[in-house]
């Protein structure tokens, strides 16, 4: 017993017991969720609310999987890359090469359509167009050429389209476009039944529609609000979910405008986190040794 009570022993207690409580605050550091699945969850992107910047609130949940909702559905998230600024996403509804399905809108919010649209490189095919419609009549000119690709050549190479034209024999017109078409007008005005979406558009010239790769890119704008002095000081961006103004998450009892105070990370997010017992039986040993040294 004696050998235990050697104040090298307290101090070695001691020391491990400063180690333990230091490494709390770091686990509690982030009171907003970075994952959903294997895809990161960052700045301006949030899942729980008051997390990332309060233009993207509410745009993504994870339920099962990453979803992205807009006022037409929940589009599954495939990916998002933060250096390009892009998120792929995936109606699971839309009609593509290999399924057909029936028609739906796509439809964003206004915000969505300012701040996250689809991409220049996404390209929205709209299939069995009737000879009334207004983009092969006066809204033609919203029709561009797609490297070359042609109706024949979508009808002919994918399964899902080639009762398009069995049924008719003839081919049914449609037309190549970007998002703003589809933005301004429902597929019932441009009265075309089914529509479909590639992206990674720039380099398909000659290649077959069974190889392109269906799904909408997404490029989104990170809003400028100073976000980096507070990662830069250990903090999260959120926001203030009764104002929407702007808050730097410290820690999960800790807000500041800006950023984060030195210190005030560990020496506040102490307070917040129970103790495990593993500390307080640690603690109740010090306690203990350093009684009987006094006895
Ligand atoms: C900090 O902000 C988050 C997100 O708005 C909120 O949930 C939390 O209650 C706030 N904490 C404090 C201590 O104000
Ligand atoms: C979350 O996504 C699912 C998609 O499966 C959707 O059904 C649900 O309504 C969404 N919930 C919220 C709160 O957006
Ligand atoms: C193609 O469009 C015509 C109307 O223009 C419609 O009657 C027909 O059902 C459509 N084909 C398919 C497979 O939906």
């Amino acid at each position: 017993m004696q050998l235990l009570l050697t104040p090298f022993t307290i101090f070695k207690l001691i020391i491990l017991l400063a180690l333990q409580l230091q490494a709390i605050p770091v686990l509690s550091n982030s009171p907003c969720k970075t994952f959903c699945g294997n895809i990161p969850i960052n700045y301006p992107f949030g899942l729980d609310d008051g997390c990332g910047a309060p233009q993207f609130r509410h745009m993504l949940n994870c339920s099962t999987d990453l979803f992205f909702q807009t006022p037409s559905g929940a589009y599954k998230v495939q990916s998002i890359d933060y250096d390009k600024n892009h998120m792929i996403i995936y109606d699971p509804s839309m009609s593509t090469c290999s399924i057909l399905q029936p028609h739906h809108d796509f439809l964003m919010t206004e915000i969505q359509s300012a701040i996250i649209p689809p991409s220049q490189d996404t390209v929205f095919a709209l299939l069995n167009c009737s000879i009334d419609s207004p983009v092969l009549n006066h809204y033609k000119y919203l029709c561009f050429d797609f490297s070359g690709h042609s109706c024949d050549e979508l009808y002919g190479s994918c399964n899902a389209f080639r009762v398009f034209h069995l049924l008719t024999n003839s081919s049914p017109p449609c037309c190549f476009t970007g998002y703003n078409t589809v933005k301004f007008m429902s597929m019932n005005i441009l009265d075309c039944t089914h529509y479909t979406t590639v992206f990674d558009t720039y380099n398909l010239k000659g290649v077959s529609p069974l190889d392109w790769v269906y799904g909408i890119k997404l490029s989104f704008s990170v809003p400028d609000t100073g976000c980096d002095s507070c990662r830069k000081s250990g903090g999260t961006c959120g926001f203030d979910t009764e104002t929407e103004g702007l808050l730097c998450l410290c820690s999960s009892s800790v807000n500041s405008t800006r950023e984060c105070a030195a210190g005030s990370v560990i020496a506040k997010g102490l307070k917040s986190y129970p103790w495990t017992i593993h500390q307080l039986v640690l603690l109740l040993g010090v306690f203990l040794l350093i009684m009987m040294r006094l006895l």
